[in-house]
């Protein structure tokens, strides 16, 4: 793992950071971290792999499973699961095809997820759900919302509340749409390290299951089919550059992390923040490359 750290530190190709949310234009270019946990619960860490960061949208692999947990397959009447080919944040599809988002992952997507999870609660009660579900998957009580981050993106977020009314007219949003984005941008805001979102993604690669406790966090047959739209949507307009060269289900944050799954293997978390045209981090699809290159594990 270090060895990889140490060819990511050197490259002087590093991508640019997300300037739309204006907090995460201060991220470090320079960062990267890594962290691998094997199904032994070995854990294999380097870099940057301590540092929080903003999860972004890989909380949505998160809020799909909790949305999956409580609604089972009627989520899938809100929501499609094919990859959209469009930027995460792209309008078009919708007006085609009648409010319905493609996927999950695409932030429209998410949005709908995020209101299926705040259904007759409080903001603030589906937003500690949320949280507490992150907190028992990662075996960590310290993991918290970055309330900069998420008041940044509530003052800029206005394409997410033109995704977000646009659906409630179709009558795909059953919530206020300012509940619905409210919880959206605070969980979106999770700060989290490489060590933390691999422990998180574990039950990911372990057909469900915590391998530490043996709890049955989703159904195997659910964690297959998290990790197959995490293989064809997690990265948006970039998922089948990231399929090609990876060959492993993940999914992608404009903080530059990523989440990546090797079912029956490893859940893997990287970190830099220097993202590609996609949105994707730049540095960390090379490190996951080079990865699964050297330990044979591309699903391919
Ligand atoms: O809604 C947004 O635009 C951000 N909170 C999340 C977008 C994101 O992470 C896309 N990922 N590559």
């Amino acid at each position: 793992m270090s060895e990889i750290a140490e060819e990511m530190r050197q490259r002087p190709d590093r991508g640019d950071v997300a300037t739309y949310i204006p907090e995460l234009a201060r991220a470090d270019r320079q960062a990267f971290g890594i962290a691998v946990i094997d199904n032994a619960g070995q854990i294999a860490a380097a870099g940057d792999c301590e540092t929080l960061f903003s999860a972004q949208s890989i909380t949505k692999v998160f809020t799909l499973t909790l949305a999956l947990g409580m609604v089972g397959d009627r989520l899938w009447r809100r929501v499609g699961r094919e990859p959209s080919g469009n930027p995460f944040n792209s309008i078009v599809q919708l007006e085609l095809e009648k409010g319905v988002p493609r996927n999950p992952f695409i932030n429209a997507g998410a949005i709908a997820v995020t209101d299926v999870i705040l259904s007759g609660h409080q903001p603030r009660e589906a937003l500690g759900e949320i949280l507490r579900f992150m907190r028992e998957l990662a075996e960590d009580p310290t993991i918290a919302i970055d309330e900069a981050v998420a008041a940044s993106e509530k003052r800029t977020g206005f394409r997410n509340v033109a995704l977000a009314n646009f659906m409630k007219s179709y009558g795909v949003l059953d919530n206020p749409v300012d509940f619905t984005l409210g919880v959206y941008f605070h969980h979106c805001a999770i700060a989290m390290s490489c060590r933390q979102l691999a422990m998180a993604g574990r039950y990911l690669a372990h057909e469900g299951r915590n391998p530490a406790t043996g709890f049955l966090v989703i159904s195997p047959e659910r964690a297959r089919r998290i990790n197959a739209i995490m293989l064809t949507c997690g990265h948006y307009d970039g998922s089948g550059e990231f399929a090609y060269r990876v060959g492993l289900p993940g999914k992608s944050g404009v903080g530059g992390g990523i989440l990546a799954i090797a079912p029956g293997k490893a859940s893997i978390a990287v970190w830099s923040p220097g993202l590609d045209a996609a949105g994707n981090s730049h540095l960390g699809r090379i490190a996951l490359e080079t990865l699964t290159k050297r330990m044979g594990w591309s699903i391919f």
